[in-house]
């Protein structure tokens, strides 16, 4: 197969993990061709480190170079729409970190200029093709918990002004708890369980400040502009009904919780922040929760892992699995639960949503 060439658009935080795992673990099908950041050293950095060929500075410079075919676009959330867009306008595929955008209106101009210029568009997270959710994809596709009845998620904690250098943009536009964490429980959940039909959801600003008491900001207020705890329920496609509550506003130190209920069982499954198991089982006729083998690969941190699969996509000429109608689905989701509370009233999705298939193992 011939490798795609990849631009890496943000050489920060993340990009250390994606750029060991393309350049590494994905390399037979990814060839990392260029990196760019627009902090110099930064690009300078991931050239040097991962033996990356070329090294931009602006992104106008990286979607001349006629070489690269898909941008992998790891820059901050604010950037992903003009970044997606001007990777699409210039005729390569992209694909995203998440949030897909800030907004559905940035989320649907991305789609229809996918669509129009036959790109392929999509995005993060890829934690849904880790062995842990794909066992429970296994276990519910070969029918151990019957038909889904029921799902359950939270993301529950007190915020992050006690740990991060910079935590102001979780409380503005944007940010809050559904667009920071609600994409990987909901990615989840829709793989687990199909397309969501509707959703109706209560929000509220429990604190309307938040006091940094980290460094450097120790002492520093912010004034929150957005939802912080967010509680809702979704209508899937299928019939099944989902509960997911998103939450900077409480006390909590039990691990992430996704649920999947049948009409024969009930799995737990893992974070869906990461890659492997644990993954529990319940069958009616069986003594409770039981851990089951995780049977899939990738069970450590693959970040990267759907990018790979675009590109192996690309080549065989079939939809990813981390695609642009998994990725707005999701946004469409999030701008749900936020519009239905603002309404009062249930809030219908706009696009359709199909499962891929699974991984495979
Ligand atoms: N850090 C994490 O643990 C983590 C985990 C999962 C997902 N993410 C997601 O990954 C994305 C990046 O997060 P991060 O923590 O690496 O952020 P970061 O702020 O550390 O890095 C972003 C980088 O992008 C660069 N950048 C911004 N706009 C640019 C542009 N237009 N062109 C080129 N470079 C540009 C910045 O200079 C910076 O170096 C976010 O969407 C975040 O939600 C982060």
């Amino acid at each position: 197969m011939k490798k795609v060439n990849v631009g890496v658009v943000g050489c920060g935080n993340i990009s250390g993990i994606y750029l060991t795992n393309l350049t590494g673990m994905f390399s037979s099908v990814v060839n990392v061709a260029a990196v760019c950041d627009i902090i110099p050293e930064r690009a300078l950095d991931a050239q040097k480190k991962y033996g990356v060929p070329k090294a931009y500075f602006t992104d106008d410079e990286i979607m001349a170079d006629e070489e690269i075919e898909l941008i992998v676009n790891i820059t901050t959330p604010d950037q992903h729409c003009p970044v997606n867009m001007m990777a699409l306008a210039a005729g390569k595929h992209a694909y995203c970190e998440k949030p897909l955008a800030t907004c559905r209106k940035d989320g649907e101009k991305q789609v229809a200029l996918a669509e129009e210029k036959g790109l392929l568009l999509g995005g993060a997270p890829d934690t849904f093709l880790g062995g842990g959710i794909q066992t429970c994809r296994k276990l519910i596709d070969d029918g151990w918990i019957g038909d889904v009845v029921a799902l359950n998620a939270s993301m529950r904690c007190r915020g992050h002004e006690s740990w991060h250098p910079g935590p102001e943009f979780y409380y503005k536009a944007g940010g809050g708890p559904m667009f920071d964490m609600g994409p990987y429980y909901l990615t989840c959940m829709i793989n687990l369980a199909g397309a969501v039909s509707s959703v109706m959801a209560y929000t509220r600003i429990s604190f309307p400040q938040r006091l940094i008491t980290s460094q450097p900001l120790n002492g520093t207020l912010i004034d929150v502009d957005v939802p912080t705890h967010i509680a809702g329920v979704m209508k899937f496609a299928s019939g099944a009904i989902g509960t997911l509550t998103t939450s900077f506003d409480v006390y909590d130190d039990h691990q992430a919780l996704v649920e999947v209920f049948g009409s024969k069982g009930s799995i737990i499954v893992p974070d869906p922040n990461g890659f492997g198991g644990p993954v529990k089982l319940m069958r009616a006729d069986g003594p409770g929760y039981e851990e089951v083998p995780v049977v899939c690969p990738y069970r450590d941190n693959s970040r990267g892992l759907g990018v790979a699969d675009m590109c192996r996509a690309l080549r065989e000429g079939r939809t990813p699995r981390a695609n642009c109608s998994q990725t707005f689905h999701v946004l469409d989701l999030m701008c749900a639960f936020h519009e239905s509370s603002d309404s009062g009233k249930e809030i219908a999705l706009k696009r359709g949503f199909e499962r891929q298939s699974a991984l495979g193992f």
